[in-house]
């Protein structure tokens, strides 16, 4: 049984992290600020005693510093996520992204100084690739990012960084972190309201809107369950060799996000259309996507076995089951 703390426990997989680490009897405290997090996803554990919710910002120096102290484990998540969200609030993004992340490890250092050992999980993205050209990605691949005059690259550029003070704190303090980059991670309980893909296709299929696809159609994407994806961050807290590295999270079976809409439309047995709408439209003019997003998923493989229990018509199928 460990003591753990989970930044952003009140997010969509923070608070099925949180779900599976109870069910595993470990005593958990979630910190989260609700800024795209709601308690509504944790309400069904509010009643089990070894749930702890901090409602408050890990911005916060001094609630931060408190919260760390006697955990065992930290699972940070918390994070300005969402193109939408990044596309429209750039400042927060850049600022949310790396100031608390700074934080945490100057308070994992002084821990770590007074010989007290915190295992902790960083979640970084699939973003931090960029628009690199390659067919799939592996973890020593080049970052390949937009111009600055392009917002959206603040989010990928944003995690960078913080992989870069993570991994400089492995190797100056002897920090023992895990940093997973997850790939398009869905499920239940994962808003739509921040340009999440999956979540919008379902609500507009189940209510018969169209199913708005930006530009062609054509980008791809690999999709992984909650589950699978929050399961695989446990193991990889219980693999010696993860600490230190970075660890591709995700699916590697690739869907067009035309074909996904398709799917959608056909397991929720829904009459909805499909329509097209320019990047411009959806975002703004700066907007510049990734065309194909594939992981390479060896690293994780050799580490833990294959992550991914389920395929991409369960995952719709849970989608739309949690908002029936
Ligand atoms: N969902 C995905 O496909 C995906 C893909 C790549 C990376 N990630 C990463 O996974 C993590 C979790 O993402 P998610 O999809 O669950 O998003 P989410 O928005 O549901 O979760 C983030 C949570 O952090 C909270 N939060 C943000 N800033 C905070 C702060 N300063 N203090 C306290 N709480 C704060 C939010 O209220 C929210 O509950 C993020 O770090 C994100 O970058 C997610």
């Amino acid at each position: 049984m460990s003591e753990i703390l989970i930044t952003g426990g009140a997010g969509f997989i923070g608070s099925h992290l949180t779900e599976l680490l109870l069910t595993r009897n470990h005593s958990v405290t979630i910190v989260d600020d609700l800024s795209t997090g709601t308690p509504a996803n944790v309400k069904h554990l509010e009643h089990h005693s070894g749930l702890t919710f901090v409602h408050g910002d890990i911005g916060n120096e001094e609630l931060l510093n408190e919260v760390i102290q006697n955990k065992d484990q930290v699972y940070h998540l918390a994070a300005a996520v969402g193109v939408a969200l990044i596309a429209k609030q750039p400042i927060e993004t850049i600022e949310r992204n790396i100031y608390p992340t700074q934080l945490l490890l100057a308070a994992l250092r002084e821990r770590i100084e007074r010989g007290e050992t915190v295992t902790t999980f960083f979640s970084s993205t699939s973003e931090v690739y960029g628009k690199n050209p390659k067919e799939s990605w592996t973890e020593e691949d080049d970052l390949v990012f937009g111009a600055t005059t392009r917002p959206r690259w603040s989010y990928g550029v944003s995690k960078a960084i913080d992989e870069f003070l993570a991994l400089a704190c492995v190797k100056e303090y002897n920090l023992p972190i895990v940093i997973g980059r997850f790939f398009n991670v869905v499920g239940p309980r994962q808003t739509g309201a921040y340009g999440m893909v999956l979540p919008r296709f379902v609500q507009a299929a189940l209510a018969g809107e169209p199913l708005q696809v930006h530009d062609d159609g054509r980008q791809i994407r690999c999709f992984s369950h909650v589950y699978d994806v929050t399961r695989a961050i446990t193991k990889l807290m219980e693999t010696q060799e993860a600490f230190g590295k970075v660890i591709n999270i995700g699916s590697d079976n690739p869907i067009s996000i035309l074909n996904l809409a398709t799917r959608v439309i056909e397991i929720c047995g829904s009459t909805s259309n499909i329509e097209f709408q320019t990047y411009t439209e959806a975002y703004d003019a700066s907007f510049e996507d990734i065309r194909r997003r594939v992981p390479d998923l060896t690293r994780i493989r050799n580490m833990i076995g294959d992550p991914n229990e389920h395929d991409i018509d369960q995952i719709i199928n849970d989608v739309r089951d949690s908002l029936t």
